[in-house]
């Protein structure tokens, strides 16, 4: 999917940037980003873990069901880890192939291939269910270590732990509060040579979107029956997501200790505007 004309992002003025803001059901969302808690974040990935984990990872509609072959599914890693390596090189972030953080691992997808390039690879997540798959399709023995983690924290590991902090299609499911607490400490437990990276939607892009949106602050009945009729005839999404600003998370990165190296566009959440951001440890920060 291409970036519309009249998007002017990522150099130029934005639309109006909207607060923080949630999608529930494929929309822009009617409940208050901050009512969700950790808790329930747990429980729905929980469930899904124990459900139609890999459908609940990449949701392709066909997939659904448990439709997803595991070889197939785990097969989707390794080029989006390759496609990270080469772009860190390409921008001069290269990086110690020593020890990586996969948040949000999820089954593994992503730590799996990590392991082939790095020495040791620490993967997180919040479900139980998910880490246990993990762990039983893991090929690498104790190279690679996954840990289940419902706390709003990394409090298990040390400061300047990892050489690659990296977190892809996890940190949107996650109420901004929270999340923006999870961007401080990748950037404490990143080494000071180390890179983190990590994706956000930030802001609406497609009309009909901005258009619920705005129908959600200006004519809640409205959006109330359409949603009605709209989930009678469509198959709702199970979890919630969520967008942060981009000022926003730059504004939180920087308090944090972290320096913003890169910010690109990224095309993993349609209808939001998401970003990549590549985070150095700010040498010159207190
Ligand atoms: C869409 S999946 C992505 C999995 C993996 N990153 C990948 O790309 O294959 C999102 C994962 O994030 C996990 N997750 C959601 N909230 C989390 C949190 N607060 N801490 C850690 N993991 C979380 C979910 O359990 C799920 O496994």
């Amino acid at each position: 999917m291409e970036a519309r004309a009249w998007s002017k992002e990522p150099d130029g003025p934005l639309q109006a940037p909207l607060p923080d803001a949630i999608i529930r059901d494929g929309e822009v969302g009617g409940a208050d980003p901050r009512s969700e808690s950790l808790a329930d974040v747990q429980a729905t990935w929980e469930h899904l873990g124990a459900a139609d984990p890999l459908w609940a990872i990449l949701s392709a509609p066909e997939k659904q069901y448990n439709q997803w072959k595991l070889d197939e599914f785990m097969a989707t890693g390794g080029p989006t880890i390759e496609a990270l390596l080469r772009l860190l090189d390409e921008l001069g972030l290269t990086v110690n192939r020593a020890r990586a953080l996969d948040f949000g691992c999820g089954v593994g997808r992503l730590s799996q291939p990590l392991a082939e390039q790095f020495e040791r690879v620490a993967g997180v997540d919040i479900s139980d269910s998910m880490i246990r798959f993990a762990r039983r399709v893991n090929r690498h023995g104790d190279r690679v270590l996954y840990h289940h983690n419902p706390a709003p924290d990394l409090h298990l590991f040390a400061d300047n732990a990892f050489d690659l902090v990296f977190s892809n299609i996890t940190l949107q499911h996650v109420p901004p509060r929270i999340s923006l607490r999870y961007i401080a400490e990748f950037v404490r437990v990143v080494k000071p040579d180390g890179v983190v990276v990590f994706q956000l939607p930030s802001h609406i892009e497609s009309p009909r979107a901005r258009l619920r949106h705005s129908m959600e602050t200006r004519a809640p009945g409205l959006l109330r029956l359409y949603r009605t009729v709209r989930r009678r005839t469509t198959n709702p999404s199970p979890y919630s997501m969520y967008a942060v600003p981009w000022r926003r998370v730059e504004a939180h990165i920087r308090r944090s200790g972290g320096l913003v190296v890169k910010r690109e566009r990224d095309f993993l959440a349609p209808p939001w505007v998401g970003f990549r951001y590549f985070i150095r440890k700010d040498g010159t920060a207190r």
